[in-house]
């Protein structure tokens, strides 16, 4: 333990000089009603009452305690969400794109910036034009596929985003291009599809992929269902 307090004094020095460095950084994406772990790293002994989990974005720059003392803290706008693992990892139930952000594992004990562990958490939703129940093969649609991340949302502009791209995916894997089908419109981290859908496009599915570097992450579909398939535009006999 000693030997601990020991260099504490050099990281602190090293700190002043390298002001906004901080410990380890991790990126991470999940789709919005799923489930996610964050990771905490430089746990000792696995005792989680020594950590702290914060939580921030662009937006709210000041963070906000979710976990103290290895406790989800009551009065958190989402504590009911919340959990603290064995581990001390954060999990997070049901995401939301408020959940995008950054999130920063800190231990108690020595509050230096270099123990802290660093997730972007970052969540990708799909959204649609119109409600589920007006599809209907004749009218056109627009499908918006988009990363919240600790930005904003389809703001994916910083290092641990540089090379994350948002594409539509057909059901041979084919990606669409924009031709006279489809029209693809958006920046790299929030893709809009217009598409006017055909009666064979009933029950077909429209993926929306997240790679990283060329590798697919994660990704998030939606089925066009036309409810009833009521075939308005037949003909009266
Ligand atoms: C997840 O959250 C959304 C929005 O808050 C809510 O509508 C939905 O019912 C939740 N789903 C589950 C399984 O808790």
């Amino acid at each position: 333990m000693a030997g601990a307090h020991r260099t504490l004094i050099p990281l602190l020095i090293l700190k002043l000089i390298n002001a906004g460095v901080h410990g380890k950084q991790l990126s991470q994406y999940v789709n919005e009603g799923a489930d996610v772990s964050l990771l905490c790293d430089n746990v000792v002994n696995s005792d989680c009452s020594l950590i702290m989990w914060l939580h921030s974005r662009e937006s709210f720059p000041n963070a906000i305690q979710e976990v103290f003392n290895g406790k989800v803290k009551v009065n958190s706008k989402r504590a009911k969400k919340r959990s603290v693992g064995a581990d001390c990892s954060l999990h997070i139930h049901n995401v939301t794109a408020e959940d995008a952000g950054r999130y920063t594992c800190r231990i108690l004990k020595h509050q230096n910036p270099f123990s802290d562990t660093d997730t972007y958490l970052s969540v990708l939703t799909i959204s649609l034009s119109t409600l589920l129940t007006y599809l209907k093969p004749d009218r056109p649609v627009t499908i918006r596929c988009s990363l919240h991340t600790n930005e904003g949302r389809g703001k994916c502009r910083l290092f641990h985003n540089s090379e994350v791209h948002l594409s539509w995916i057909d059901e041979t894997g084919r990606k669409l291009q924009g031709d006279s089908r489809y029209q693809l419109t958006g920046p790299r981290c929030d893709i809009t599809l217009t598409v006017t859908f055909q009666k064979e496009d009933n029950n077909r599915k429209w993926m929306c992929t997240l790679t990283e570097k060329g590798n697919m992450k994660i990704s998030i579909d939606f089925t066009s269902t036309f409810s009833g398939m009521c075939y308005c535009y037949a003909p009266i006999i």
